[in-house]
């Protein structure tokens, strides 16, 4: 009997996705939902979807009858049908649970899934971002808004943040509004506004003329959103931790050959080689064709929560 299983992801990675899921039979698509098939059943879990899960099919309005279930909009268009309208609100899961969620693929399409709600996972039908839109410098804010919320980062009050690539200034925005002093690493131009703040200071250079005497005191994170191949990302972020020992790591590596797919199961155990506990890839809501590496020296599920 074969097995259907579905993805959720953001059009700039649909590609990319379908080369990493590649032994599975695509069964169905539509922009920003799919559907594969198995022959047997497999752990379904590909790195460039921003949710997965177990496929039950296609159904008939009349045919969801669920009173536990959260609804997915493929489009913010479509009009949800009264019999669906307060389904989400009036359901709530624990992490651990078996979510059931609609998918509204169509106006009057839908389809049922399930997964288990994990603790990375957001509280949002279909892993939509819970960040509010706000003006910001970049997207870059959503980026790591979406990263401290998914994983609970435990940031602290006066930490210092080593951030590769700060420019013009969306994710240091972020990071100052928690309390936090940066030091952005990058050849090019901050937001004047970002400058003008008292805890942060632009070296502008590139990250790899940083040397072990261009820092006074240790820094609690690294944050990297630079613009260049992973691998070159990943090599300068190793050397910098030969002699920086920070409680996390958090970097955007950008996915823009399919080959670079295959480094990220080697650069986790890579920094599970170098003493994080927790190192865990996530395809945030905000992201394009790129996703988020966490290395986190404490145990993520053990770790005090917020
Ligand atoms: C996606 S943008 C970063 C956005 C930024 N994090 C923000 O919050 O607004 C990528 C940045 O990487 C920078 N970059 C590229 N090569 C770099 C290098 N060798 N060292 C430091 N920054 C670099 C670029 O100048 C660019 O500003």
């Amino acid at each position: 009997m074969p097995h259907f299983y579905f993805v959720l992801t953001n059009p700039e990675v649909e590609s990319l996705l379908k080369i990493e899921v590649k032994d599975l039979k695509l069964a169905y698509s539509r922009p920003g939902f799919m559907t594969f098939k198995s022959e047997c059943p497999v752990r379904f879990n590909p790195k460039m979807a921003r949710l997965s899960g177990l496929c039950l099919g296609k159904f008939k309005l009349s045919e969801l009858k669920m009173d536990k279930a959260w609804v997915w909009k493929r489009d913010d268009s479509y009009i949800l049908p009264d019999e669906l309208k307060d389904l989400t609100e009036k359901t709530f899961y624990r992490i651990g649970e078996k979510v059931t969620l609609i998918m509204m693929v169509g106006p009057d399409e839908f389809w049922v899934g399930e997964y288990e709600l994990l603790p990375t996972h957001f509280q949002t039908p279909g892993e939509v971002s819970s960040i509010l839109e706000k003006d910001v410098p970049s997207r870059a804010y959503y980026k790591i808004a979406e990263a401290f919320e998914a994983f609970d980062l435990p940031f602290e009050e006066g930490d210092r943040v080593l951030e590769l690539g700060s420019a013009p200034g969306g994710a240091s925005l972020f990071l100052l509004d928690q309390g936090l002093k940066v030091l952005g690493v990058d050849p090019a131009e901050m937001d004047p506004e970002i400058l003008k703040n008292k805890n942060f200071k632009h070296l502008k250079k590139p990250f790899e003329t940083l040397g072990e005497d261009t820092f006074k005191d240790n820094v609690h994170w690294i944050l990297s959103d630079v613009n260049l191949p992973p691998t070159v990302v990943i090599k300068e972020v190793g050397r910098l931790l030969s002699f920086l020992n920070p409680k996390g790591v958090i970097l955007t590596l950008k996915l823009n050959q399919p080959k670079h797919l295959d480094l990220l199961d080697h650069t986790v155990d890579k920094f599970h080689q170098a003493g994080f506990m927790c190192v865990k890839l996530k395809y945030l809501p905000s992201h394009r064709q790129e996703i988020a590496l966490v290395a986190l020296l404490q145990d993520l599920e053990t770790g005090p929560k917020r």
